[in-house]
């Protein structure tokens, strides 16, 4: 299998590669919390790349409840022609653009003044820097219900815009991957306990996003292998939980793995376990691809054509680049071009794990920042620099969401 092979989706859709861009928030929503103009550049440049598909960063469901300050948020048709011109950007170059649709549950920064909502009031441990986060809430019947409408309507609104599909973001820590998770998720009603409860608000949300969709839009799940944490969601779990999609119209599984507490997306496990130096989570998907009925696709430390290969040939349909391609957006233009690229970033070594966690994502985000202005990347950046610029970045952002959201609720 070829990584620039078609592949087929489940419901007819063709995408024209086997490499995606998987999804990073890029917080660059404009005031009101739609695409800005910068944002719609940096998708510029990875859609002349020609990927086999386009990701966005998290979009989320409800403006009150952001993964950060400058998210885009799509919840009602008032900013859908900027959407529209989002949506525009990768159909002018016949590329499949999907909205990944976010709720953050309890990974919610506390200065954004927000009540964070969560399956039950047990918050984040991350040592020190716990008291960033803000104290989670347990969320009633009502909560959950609007929740799964939140979903089903900002589908319907992607779809309206322009997108080719969505997909559900259960990975990572963030709302639904919590209720997956039983150190998270400690109900005792149907939305908590036995795996097929702590997966239901999952498998509802699909239900009612494929009903408010046409056929011919995709609806993917991203999910993790995996959360790294001793007695949380395991590799059995995903099993069960992969067995149950099989049962429902999923047209790609992304597996990925981690969270904030364990942050196993960057290559780091908290477990005891060591994580693979690249392509981390393929033997966890490619056991996982053997049983699944849908195209799985696998995201997590790929940067080198042979890596993208090896995915391949373990029965995974896709694999999924983030970082590799905010150092060089063409990258799988140039690989199909047969130019051997492998653009990287020096892991951050520093003691305190959470602080060298948050400056790897700065770099990154630098590189973001500078590509939605057209400039180059700068892979070189001193990781302080990046880290104090993204600090100061993200509080300017978080002042200008407060105002707004104070001056909403007048
Ligand atoms: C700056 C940044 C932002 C990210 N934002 C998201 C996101 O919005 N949604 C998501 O599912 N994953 C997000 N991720 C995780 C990536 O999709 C991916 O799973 C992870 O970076 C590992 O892939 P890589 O080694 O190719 O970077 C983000 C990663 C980075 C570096």
């Amino acid at each position: 299998m070829s990584p620039f092979e078609a592949l087929q989706l489940p419901n007819g859709q063709v995408l024209a590669n086997r490499i995606a861009k998987a999804a990073m928030e890029e917080n660059m929503a404009d005031a009101r919390q739609a695409p800005s103009r910068e944002l719609k550049q940096l998708y510029k440049a990875w859609a002349d790349g020609e990927p086999g598909l386009l990701l966005t960063g998290n979009v989320m469901i409800d403006r009150r409840a952001m993964t950060g300050p400058g998210g885009v948020a799509l919840e009602d048709e008032q900013h859908l022609a900027s959407f529209r011109e989002w949506a525009d950007i990768a159909r002018a170059k016949g590329v499949h653009f999907w909205v990944q649709l976010n709720h953050p549950g309890r990974q919610t920064m506390a200065n954004l003044g927000q009540q964070a909502l969560a399956p039950s009031a047990v918050a984040l441990d991350l040592g020190g820097f716990s008291k960033m986060f803000a104290k989670p809430k347990a969320m009633t019947e009502d909560d959950i219900n609007d929740v799964i409408q939140r979903f089903a309507t900002s589908a319907r609104l992607a779809e309206q815009a322009g997108f080719t599909g969505v997909q559900i973001h259960a990975a990572h820590g963030y709302l639904l991957s919590q209720f997956l998770s039983p150190l998270s998720n400690q109900r005792t009603d149907r939305w908590g306990g036995s795996l097929e409860n702590r997966a239901r608000l999952l498998v509802e949300v699909i239900t009612a996003v494929r009903a408010s969709v046409s056929p011919g839009f995709c609806v993917a799940v991203k999910l993790n292998s995996a959360d790294f944490q001793r007695g949380g969601f395991d590799a059995a779990d995903a099993r069960a939980v992969v067995e149950l999609l099989n049962t429902l119209p999923v047209d790609l599984l992304e597996l990925s793995g981690g969270s904030y507490e364990a942050p196993a997306m960057q290559g780091e496990a908290r477990d005891g376990r060591t994580l693979a130096r690249e392509a981390y989570f393929l033997e966890m998907a490619s056991e996982l691809a053997a049983i699944a009925t849908m195209p799985v696709m696998v995201t997590g430390g790929i940067r080198r054509l042979p890596v993208v290969q090896q995915v391949l040939d373990s029965g995974i349909a896709m694999a999924g680049i983030a970082t590799a391609l905010t150092l060089e957006p063409q990258l799988i233009k140039h690989w199909r071009e047969g130019r051997d690229l492998n653009p990287q970033l020096q892991p951050i070594r520093w003691k305190r794990k959470p602080l060298a966690s948050l400056a790897t994502m700065a770099v990154v985000r630098e590189q973001l920042r500078r590509l939605s202005r057209g400039r180059l990347p700068n892979p070189s950046v001193a990781p302080l620099l990046a880290l104090v610029r993204d600090q100061w970045f993200i509080a300017r952002r978080t002042r200008q969401y407060r105002a707004a959201m104070t001056q909403s609720s007048q």
